[in-house]
């Protein structure tokens, strides 16, 4: 099915665990400054998590100006219109990594433990499924122990985890953790060839 296709769904509308009801869409153009304010909620220590310099403005300025959903999916999560979850399904259009999604998953504080990050992964594997994805995977800093178990619960099994390979903002090196999971069954592969 065609990327085009999966995104009629939204918006959408989800219940979490405490009843609370979320909507779900795409990123949006006018979506720059609201977007901008959810990484500055997010508590520092938490922003070595994330790979960009996400308090500069003009970073979120350059990704909302440029959606191209076909390449990164942020996928936000709003309740009373102000962003509190997004989940990003990235893809590689050409080359090796063609057939692999690569999933992200971020919840502000107060909005966790209450299946926000399930949902929204769950939401994102089965669009990667739906629109023809082999594999997706989803990288980690070795403390992200919460993260780690929450995609493992999802069905993610640790691919490989390289000691101090990544660096932090402060220069502070930290394990690397890669996460995978097979979107097709061996009975689709066989078929393939
Ligand atoms: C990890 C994170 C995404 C979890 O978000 P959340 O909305 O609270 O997660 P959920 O409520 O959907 O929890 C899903 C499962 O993970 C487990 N879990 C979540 N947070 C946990 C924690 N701090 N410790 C242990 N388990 C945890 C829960 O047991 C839950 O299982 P259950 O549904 O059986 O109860 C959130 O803490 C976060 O944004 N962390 C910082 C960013 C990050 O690490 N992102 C991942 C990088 S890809």
């Amino acid at each position: 099915m065609s990327l085009e296709f999966e995104l009629q769904k939204y918006p959408k509308e989800i219940k979490l665990k405490d009843g609370s009801k979320c909507k779900l869409r795409p990123l949006k153009k006018a979506d720059e400054q609201a977007f901008h304010q959810f990484f500055l909620a997010v508590p520092e220590p938490e922003r070595m998590f994330i790979k960009h310099r996400v308090v500069d403005p003009e970073v979120i300025q350059e990704w909302c100006r440029n959606i191209d959903l076909h390449r990164n999916l942020p996928l936000l999560a709003l309740i009373d219109g102000k962003i509190i979850a997004v989940a990003t399904l990235h893809q590689q259009s050409g080359g090796w990594k063609r057939h692999i999604g690569r999933v992200s998953v971020l919840v502000l504080p107060d909005y966790r433990g209450r299946g926000l990050a399930r949902s929204l992964v769950t939401e994102m594997v089965d669009l990667a499924r739906n629109i023809g994805l082999d594999k997706v995977e989803a990288e980690f800093i070795g403390e992200q122990d919460a993260a780690i178990k929450m995609f493992a619960m999802l069905g993610f099994s640790n691919l490989v985890r390289l000691e101090d390979y990544v660096r932090d903002m402060q220069a502070i090196t930290h394990d690397y953790v890669l996460m995978g999971l097979n979107l097709k069954t061996d009975e689709e592969y066989a078929g393939m060839e």
